[in-house]
């Protein structure tokens, strides 16, 4: 049975005008609908931002400790309900299970950082240049934060963003994308269950322009403060450029054209295995997934004979089972991945899979587990001999297609990583430390795997790109409180006078022409 999906603002379910409803549908069984939800219209997204902003100051009145503790219950209630939410995921947007439990696992991490960063959310006490002066530092909140997610991780991702938002003292309005809609709802109702006061954390189902129209909206009426984004480096400009004209500077987690680097020296075997974990695990829709393979031409015919072989042979089909990956994460991934399937050209070599697009009864996968008829599932493709100029190197594309390309030099390598001009993810694979500095300082990425794949970055490293995957920003662990706090500087002086900086300052008589002498 589909349940109807609302949006709740200030702890009620939303009045107003609908702009339509959108189902969400299970993309491993298209049969099953697993939501309709009601989409609120532009002025609804500013209501809730508005309701946010009235519920601010007395959230940051709330001890830092105390929040955090929320922090340590929403975890521990999410833990409770790992399974039934992993399931959902599965269902919602066909992850295979073990991932959806590994997504599930990803909030839990958060919020055990996050409860202890309650209690160390510290300022400093600095020395003045003045006698009977102290200087001080504080966090504070950034105030009303509207956060806009993707589904690919429809519940992990968005934890990155809520958790240490309302531990920091914001409120938040959440829009998470309307595909992954129950999944969204479900985590929603397991944070309100932490007892978040009314109007702390509000959720806001509506498409990209209604979204776009809402937060134009808020930042004219000064009821958002900060944004948080993670979808697609086009639409990220557009949101980079609208925060700007208000002075803000958005959280941006855009997209990744992410290379693996494969030298003479790696573990072939090891390689082959992050490769197809990298490229084809949630069918290539992380933004963390692997995009061109940039293998050194000695060892290039042996890894691709290797991949191609594994990937040919992986389960692919239906995510409730023990598969690589499952479908599309919904219809307009499969459309957009038509796409990506016409700039293959003559001079390209397609390996790994028994055919290439939709897989049917008429363009079987070899070992298909299920009936692929149910889902919106494709074939894995390996794109051999890509060159530089191609839009296949250049652009990101989103779904199970990897690019393929060889280097003889390690700096040859890195100047192909970095071309696409993306700098979110990347990894190399070499037994040689020299090599592996060589890329670490020569690589656009915020992030860097050695001897492991692009994708799974740990829940308390700093997680963010440079270039087209983002603005600098960083999420995760402490780094992610720059985002989310302010900082504030205090000078007291209790000398009773005053004492003026840079000119009432003490000085020792030095003797500057002090030489030791011969
Ligand atoms: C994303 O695709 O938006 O490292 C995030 C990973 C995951 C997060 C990916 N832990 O692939």
């Amino acid at each position: 049975m589909a349940s109807t999906l609302v949006s709740v603002i200030g702890g009620r379910p939303a009045q107003g005008t609908a702009a339509g409803t959108v189902s969400s549908v299970n993309p491993s069984r298209l049969a099953d609908v697993v939501a309709e939800v009601t989409l609120a219209d532009a002025a609804t997204f500013a209501a809730a931002c508005a309701a946010a902003k009235r519920a601010q100051p007395s959230w940051a009145d709330v001890p830092a400790p105390v929040r955090g503790r929320a922090a340590g219950a929403i975890g521990r209630i999410v833990e409770a309900n790992k399974e039934s939410l992993a399931r959902l995921v599965t269902r919602e947007l066909g992850k295979p299970y073990a991932e959806a439990l590994g997504e599930v696992q990803e909030i839990i991490d958060t919020c055990d950082f996050f409860l202890g960063e309650g209690r160390r959310l510290y300022g400093q006490t600095v020395p003045s240049e003045m006698p009977d002066k102290q200087l001080f530092t504080f966090r504070v909140p950034v105030g009303a934060v509207a956060v806009l997610t993707a589904g690919n991780f429809p519940v992990a991702v968005p934890s990155w963003y809520l958790i240490p938002a309302l531990v920091a003292g914001n409120t938040v309005v959440w829009k998470p994308a309307e595909y992954a809609a129950a999944s969204a709802m479900a985590l929603f109702r397991l944070i309100q269950a932490a007892g978040l006061p009314d109007g702390v954390l509000n959720i806001v189902f509506a498409d990209g322009e209604e979204s776009f129209a809402g937060l134009e909206a808020g930042l004219q009426d000064g009821t958002i403060d900060k944004i948080g984004f993670t979808g697609s480096t086009a639409v990220g400009s557009r949101i980079g450029e609208l925060a700007g004209r208000h002075l803000q500077t958005p959280c941006l987690e855009l997209g990744g054209k992410n290379p693996m680097v494969v030298t003479p020296s790696a573990d072939i075997e090891l390689a082959v295995e992050g490769a197809l974990f990298s490229g084809f695990g949630t069918a290539g829709q992380r933004c963390t997934s692997l995009g061109t393979l940039i293998v050194h031409e000695s060892v290039h015919d042996e890894f691709i004979g290797r991949l191609s072989a594994a990937v040919s042979a992986a389960a692919i089909g239906d995510p409730a089972q023990d598969v690589l990956y499952g479908p599309m994460l919904a219809q307009k991934f499969a459309d957009q991945f038509e796409e990506y399937l016409g700039w293959i050209q003559p001079h390209h070599e397609i390996l790994g899979s028994t055919g290439t697009g939709r897989i049917s009864s008429a363009n079987p996968r070899a070992g298909f587990v299920g009936d692929p008829a149910d889902g919106i599932f494709y074939h894995p493709v390996i794109v051999d001999r890509v060159r530089s100029g191609d839009a296949l190197f250049l652009a990101e594309t989103f779904g199970p297609i990897v690019g393929v390309t060889s280097y003889a030099s390690l700096q040859d390598a890195i100047e192909l990583a970095n071309a696409p001009g993306y700098g979110l993810s990347s990894c190399i694979y070499t037994s040689d430390p020299g090599e592996v500095f060589q890329f670490r300082r020569g690589i656009s990425a915020g992030m860097i795997s050695v001897n492991n794949s692009t994708s799974g970055a740990e829940a308390h490293l700093p997680f963010g790109g440079n270039g087209k995957s983002g603005n600098g920003s960083r999420q995760s662990g402490v780094w992610v409180l720059d985002q989310f706090t302010r900082w504030q500087s205090m000078n007291w002086d209790y000398s009773g006078r005053l004492q003026k900086a840079q000119m009432d300052v003490a000085e020792l008589a030095a003797d500057l022409g002090f030489r030791l002498g011969t």
